[in-house]
């Protein structure tokens, strides 16, 4: 039995609530905490996914089991927790015009977090990330190993259907990699990226790849464009994907928000790169950049640094 806290019960943190009931290689006991204002509403996206999932555990016929609160005790002794709580962008802004609303929403939960889940992994998603994921961790009081941010997942899964897509391969034959912060400075790692094992610049052309990488950055704002609303189902997924490292201590190795100590020359920040995950929590892994990557990485940090001078700024 794996004890899954879903901080922030809206459009991703319900998703994730259906991938880990689904899934059939845990037995997922999920507590799902929103603010008892959205819980109690009537109608309520939080009680009806709530009243559907339990159906679904009940036609699936499992062990799993969720708990819809407004109370942050309930989270007690929970192993993992997903945190969604705060403003999804909008399509005319950057993630990073989210950092003056998420900050106090962000805040707030989770000082209380940390008391009542102290052995938690920790597994942030909200906007703008770099800063949350800092955010948290000064918050939270859990070690750097149990607090990571979730965007290079779904960055780097959208670098490798991309290239797919290019390619006409299945993305089973695809391996990429995206580092950096969750913005317009993301890195997708070139040298890495390979189709059926040979490397994707064989396969496309310069214009194709400069595509490539306009969409993976802006795929984000895409589907905000196409759906009306920020991505949730592929961000849950990856959220899940980390967790389910962690709990089936996998030691994979994905690209996730990680507190660096020496990895590029960078310590005491968090900034998206190779991370080992396992049961003993995340621990970053420093892959080889060409020159022109680590300088774009090099970037990417110093917008990261920026970001968290606005969240030491705002107290
Ligand atoms: C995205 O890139 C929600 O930040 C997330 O879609």
């Amino acid at each position: 039995m794996a004890r899954i806290g879903l901080v922030g019960f809206g459009g991703i943190g319900i998703e994730a609530a259906k991938a880990l009931v689904t899934d059939t290689s845990l037995t997922a006991e999920l507590i799902a905490f929103d603010r008892k204002e959205a819980v109690e509403a009537v109608p309520s996206a939080q009680a009806g996914a709530y009243e559907e999932i339990l159906d679904a555990i009940g036609i699936l016929g499992t062990g799993a089991s969720i708990k819809l609160t407004s109370s942050l005790e309930d989270l007690e002794g929970c192993d993992a927790i997903i945190f969604t709580a705060g403003i999804p962008r909008q399509a005319n802004q950057n993630r990073a015009d989210l950092i003056g609303v998420n900050i106090p929403i962000v805040g707030a939960l989770t000082k209380h977090i940390g008391k009542v889940a102290p052995n938690a992994f920790f597994v942030m998603v909200t906007n703008p990330l770099d800063a949350m994921v800092e955010l948290a961790y000064r918050n939270l009081g859990l070690p750097a190993s149990h607090v990571v941010g979730q965007a290079g997942v779904l960055d780097t899964g959208r670098f490798t259907i991309q290239a797919a897509l290019a390619t006409g391969r299945p993305a089973s034959q695809v391996d990429t990699l995206v580092l950096g912060g969750h913005g317009p400075t993301m890195v997708p790692v070139y040298s890495a990226a390979k189709v059926a094992y040979k490397p994707l610049d064989q396969w496309l052309n310069a214009a194709e790849l400069t595509r490539i990488t306009d969409e993976v950055k802006d795929r984000g704002r895409t589907i905000i464009k196409r759906q009306g609303r920020s991505a949730t189902f592929s961000t849950a997924i990856a959220s899940v994907k980390m967790v389910k490292a962690y709990l089936s201590d996998t030691q994979a190795i994905l690209p996730a928000c990680t507190r660096l100590n020496g990895e590029y020359g960078y310590s005491g920040l968090f900034a998206g790169v190779a991370t080992r995950i396992g049961r003993n929590g995340a621990s970053p892994v420093e892959v080889p950049l060409t020159e022109t990557e680590r300088a774009a990485f090099d970037a990417s940090v110093r917008a990261v640094k920026e970001e968290v001078a606005e969240l030491n700024a705002a107290g």
